[in-house]
């Protein structure tokens, strides 16, 4: 879990220089990689860098953390992650005040209007089973936009760092993706492994889940989805609606076609036909391929969507009482704050909510479709790897930043 403290400590970084952390599209030439500086210029007048003439911000050096991290993940150096985001960009725009985004050109959360100075009404999320006709049709439709819109902001690396200008330094490796995948994508950069070299994953790393990060990690990263939703209906109070998974049983009660698509009367791991989740196509799925060919997720379509599949493990949903207790824990983790932490729990909610790829309440439905889709990869990250000896060296992706 130490390893969660590294991120959320790089996270926390990422939110306060590049909002989204990873990789605003203007930032992604050849120029801005080399010289290692994201600071683009907000509106059309070049002059306006970090929207500096409005007073919204300027072009400052990154500081990160150099506290040294502890747990099982000892490596320096090695991972584009560590220090983030020094290994591609040292240079980026500070937002001052309620200003936010990698150009300064968005408010912070809970702020509205043209100087961010007006607070935001809250908006308010709903059991997705108490939406009107209209609301669930909104909201279905939104998603199927996201998830065929190209995000008009944000690109994907598709390789390392040192891979990143391509093979004679002069294209960089990015590519489009859609809003929606943008999203799969970003959690999958953050709990994927650490590569020491053509096949040799180092697994003992999750930088977003089993650790003190995970709850506010995926709080920013819900808040970041439900902005993008935000701006693709026109609708600034639209909110994500909530899956109550309390339940206590062993259905998924939104797993029928009017709502997230039911099972596949011929093979239940997939969507029904009738669904029209059943056109989705899962990204980011094969870690194993990309540790294996020394490559990232490039964000094309893994095939069709497949959802873990409940019976078949005989486990049961929390109950609303499980919540209950959940929510009076009063210590979320203990040292040496890792999956071997001596914070011991019988509590079984507790370790849904801190642990689970279900997510929970708190997290919001749209978790449950991301982690439907990741649930089969962190399944497989499960086993805990030996810790290699990492005093290797080679030079695809270790160098200084
Ligand atoms: C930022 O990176 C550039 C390019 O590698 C380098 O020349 C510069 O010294 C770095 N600046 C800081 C503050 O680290
Ligand atoms: C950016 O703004 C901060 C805060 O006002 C100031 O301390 C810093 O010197 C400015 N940096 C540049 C490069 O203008
Ligand atoms: C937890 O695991 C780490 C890494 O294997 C080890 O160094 C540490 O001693 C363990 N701590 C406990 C309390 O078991
Ligand atoms: C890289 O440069 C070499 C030599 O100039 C050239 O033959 C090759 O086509 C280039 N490769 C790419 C991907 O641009
Ligand atoms: C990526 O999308 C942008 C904006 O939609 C478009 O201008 C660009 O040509 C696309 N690039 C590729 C490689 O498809
Ligand atoms: C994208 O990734 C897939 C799966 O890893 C791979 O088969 C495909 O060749 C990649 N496409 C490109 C253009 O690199
Ligand atoms: C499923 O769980 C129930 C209740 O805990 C138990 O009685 C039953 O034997 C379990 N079935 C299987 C197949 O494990």
């Amino acid at each position: 879990m130490r390893r969660s403290i590294v991120l959320a400590v790089i996270y926390s970084l990422g939110w306060t220089y590049l909002t989204e952390a990873q990789f605003p599209r203007v930032c992604c030439t050849v120029e801005a990689i080399v010289s290692k500086e994201c600071c683009p210029a907000l509106g059309s007048d070049p002059d306006n860098v970090c929207g500096i003439l409005s007073g919204r911000g300027n072009c400052s050096d990154v500081h990160v953390d150099s506290k040294p991290w502890g747990g099982p993940y000892r490596l320096r150096n090695v991972d584009d992650r560590e220090r983030w985001p020094t290994k591609f960009f040292n240079r980026t725009c500070r937002c001052f005040g309620n200003f936010a985004g990698y150009n300064c050109g968005e408010c912070r959360f809970g702020w509205t209007g043209p100087s961010c100075e007006q607070r935001k009404a809250p908006v308010v999320r709903k059991d997705i089973h108490s939406l009107s006709p209209a609301e669930l049709q909104e909201f279905l439709d939104v998603l199927d936009r996201a998830k065929t819109t190209v995000h008009p902001e944000y690109v994907i690396a598709t390789q390392h760092w040192l891979g990143l200008l391509g093979p004679n330094g002069t294209e960089p490796q990015f590519n489009n993706i859609s809003i929606y995948d943008f999203f799969v994508w970003q959690h999958y950069y953050s709990v994927r492994d650490t590569l020491l070299g053509p096949g040799r994953p180092f697994k003992a790393i999750d930088f977003s889940h089993k650790g003190p990060a995970f709850i506010t990690w995926h709080r920013y990263h819900l808040l970041s989805l439900e902005r993008e939703l935000q701006k693709l209906t026109g609708n600034e109070n639209f909110a994500v609606p909530y899956w109550n998974f309390a339940t206590g049983r062993t259905e998924c009660d939104v797993c029928t076609d009017s709502l997230l698509g039911g099972g596949d009367p011929r093979d239940p791991s997939r969507i029904s036909p009738h669904s029209r989740f059943a056109r989705w196509g899962v990204v980011c799925d094969s870690l194993d391929e990309y540790n294996r060919l020394v490559t990232l997720c490039n964000g094309t379509s893994e095939g069709s969507l497949r959802r873990g599949v409940m019976e078949s493990t005989n486990v049961t949903l929390p109950t609303m009482n499980d919540v209950r207790s959940c929510l009076n824990l009063r210590d979320f983790d203990s040292p040496p704050y890792f999956t071997n932490s001596s914070f011991k729990t019988d509590n079984r909610p507790a370790m849904f909510l801190l642990g689970s790829t279900l997510g929970g309440i708190f997290l919001g439905l749209l978790l449950l479709l991301l982690l439907s889709v990741l649930y089969v990869q962190q399944r497989r990250k499960r086993e805990f790897e030996p810790l290699l000896n990492a005093e290797f060296t080679t030079t695809k992706y270790t160098e200084e930043a």
